[in-house]
């Protein structure tokens, strides 16, 4: 399974890369709003800097949510740098930008999926990802994993090559769970990485023995 950061902080994302253990970045419109970052021209800046501290898949949603302008915008995010993958929304404009941008070879990565169906248009149009936000699923009492299970099961019984990218994280165990049931990828917030280190008996195993091992100093230097 791949990790993806789900954030636009620059600090978070070089402590992610510095893990050594990230394959991409998500972004948002609420995420870029978060950083401070307004308008198009410090957009497209703030993508590129996260494109310098990552090795590839940066993802930079559009704001239009018409084909001609999602299309205009799409292409210019994806000149910024290689390493872009543009993010549309699963709207019926949408669906046609697209087929649209993946013919011309940019990578797209549809977000805001909420159902199995809208999962099987966005590969039926090509996407290279398809975002279900299970936590914004289990916020009304739906099962966002169970939508991942289905849309993984749907997936293989056609080989459709679209990757499934679980969003919307709120915890460890949610991409502990997004794995058991096959998800290829999950976008967290960096608190969900690093809290999958963790585990009170890898603390009090470590603090034994180096206890253990400055009581040998001891007995040498008695
Ligand atoms: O980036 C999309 C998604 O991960 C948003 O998550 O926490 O706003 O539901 P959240």
């Amino acid at each position: 399974m791949q990790f993806f950061i789900d954030t636009a902080s620059l600090d978070e994302i070089k402590e992610a890369q510095d893990l050594g253990v990230l394959d991409g970045v998500t972004t948002n419109p609420s995420l870029m709003a978060k950083e401070g970052i307004s308008g198009e021209q410090e957009c497209m800046d703030h993508y590129k800097k996260i494109c310098d501290i990552v090795d590839d898949k940066v993802s930079a949603e559009v704001i239009a949510t018409d084909y001609d302008n999602m299309i205009k915008e799409g292409e210019k995010y994806a000149a910024i740098d290689d390493k872009i993958v543009v993010k549309i929304p699963i709207i019926k404009e949408g669906v046609k930008a697209i087929k649209y941008l993946t013919s011309k070879g940019i990578r797209v990565n549809t977000t805001l999926i909420f159902s199995a169906g809208q999962a099987i248009i966005a590969a039926k149009a090509g996407a290279t990802y398809i975002s279900p936000f299970i936590g914004r699923l289990d916020d009304i009492s739906r099962d966002g994993v169970d939508l991942i299970a289905q849309i993984v099961n749907i997936y293989d019984n056609y080989d459709f090559e679209t990757e499934v990218l679980a969003a919307s994280i709120r915890h460890p165990m949610h991409i502990v769970q997004c794995a058991e049931v096959g998800a290829d990828v999950c976008t967290c917030p960096l608190s969900s990485i690093l809290a999958l280190i963790n585990h009170p008996l890898t603390d009090n195993g470590l603090a034994k023995f180096l206890a253990d091992y400055n009581k040998t100093l001891e007995v040498e230097s008695a």
